[in-house]
């Protein structure tokens, strides 16, 4: 039986308190502040600052259904700083240890510091050490192929909210075409690795929940369209990328749909020189997005994807398009 003294001291507390994800307590040693969640209806401190965390706790906590998890809003920051650590170290250690472990660590942690840099876009540290992992990890992940099939079965199941795992996904399939083709000296991997997975940073002007919900307003619709001219607002004159590779950034829709491919230039004509590559970014991404689920839809088959690239690309560039087939028909064969 709730008495008034507890209902008061719950409405303080949910005044107080900020929701975050199960997963930001993921990969950290002990907790940085308490960690609040409802037991029996009411909101309690269920780990203690500087509780150990490990796996059989968190185990504890998904069974006991205990995976909504609070702090108080000032100690948000500490939670965020316990993880961006945490980033920082496994990137300068990268190539220490097993690759695949160390690639899983990297990847995840990454998506959570992304989904941080979402949460404040304009914050410089945030960024730098968003684009500082992502280097280092597009030259681990290159010269490690052999581990590609694996870390994305590993990351799919990690279950990270499709905005924050599509950049990654996208960015992996381009880094696997990337070594197939054998067309690119190390300098582009890094350069193309970046491109692809901040293309879509401008998403950030859109609060995430929405993304849950196929049907957006009017307005958010128009947002979400402009998303590749804010991605370039939001990187240009911050991010080491060359002008050439904003502009992939702003074009990286042209070859989503059918109606856009029409206005297309021809693939000699020098005023696009970059058509190649803003496909390929462009293509990676339709894949990687049709081939896993969202809220509101199941995953597309690789057949029905492939069907649509061929349908997008494959009169314009026949050769790039058997590339590409051959690259997904290895890929999703081992998985
Ligand atoms: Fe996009």
């Amino acid at each position: 039986m709730k008495n008034p003294f507890d209902i008061l001291e719950q409405n303080a507390l949910n005044f107080k308190l900020t929701p975050i994800s199960f997963r930001e307590i993921f990969f950290i040693a002990e907790t940085p502040c308490d960690i609040y969640a409802q037991v029996d209806g009411l909101l309690k401190v269920i780990l203690h600052k500087k509780a150990e965390i490990n796996t059989q706790l968190l185990k504890e906590l998904l069974q006991k259904k205990m995976a909504n998890l609070f702090v108080m809003q000032d100690d948000r920051k500490l939670l965020r700083l316990a993880q961006q650590e945490n980033l920082t170290n496994v990137t300068r250690s990268l190539s220490i240890g097993d690759p695949l472990e160390k690639a899983r660590l990297q990847t995840n942690l990454l998506t959570l510091n992304m989904g941080y840099l979402y949460e404040d876009p304009t914050d410089d540290n945030v960024l730098n050490l968003q684009v500082q992992s992502a280097k280092n990890l597009a030259t681990f992940l290159f010269n490690k192929p052999q581990i590609h099939e694996t870390l994305y079965k590993e990351y799919i199941r990690q279950g990270h909210h499709y905005i924050f795992a599509q950049p990654f996904l996208s960015t992996l399939f381009l880094l696997g075409v990337m070594k197939n083709s054998r067309l690119y000296i190390d300098k582009d991997i890094e350069l193309f690795f970046l491109t692809s997975y901040f293309k879509d940073i401008g998403m950030s002007a859109i609060p995430v929940e929405k993304y849950n919900d196929e049907h957006l307003t009017d307005e958010d619709k128009i947002l979400l369209a402009s998303h590749p001219t804010l991605s370039v607002n939001i990187l240009k004159g911050r991010v080491p990328l060359p002008p050439n590779h904003l502009k992939i950034i702003e074009n990286h829709h042209i070859y989503s749909t059918l109606t856009n491919q029409m206005n297309l230039s021809s693939k000699d004509d020098p005023n696009n020189i970059f058509g190649f590559e803003t496909m390929m970014i462009s293509v990676m991404d339709t894949v990687a997005a049709m081939t896993t689920d969202r809220p509101f839809r199941k995953a597309e088959s690789l057949f029905k994807s492939l069907d649509l690239i061929r349908l997008l690309i494959g009169e314009q560039y026949p050769q790039e398009f058997k590339l590409i087939v051959f690259y997904f028909k290895n890929f999703f064969k081992t998985l």
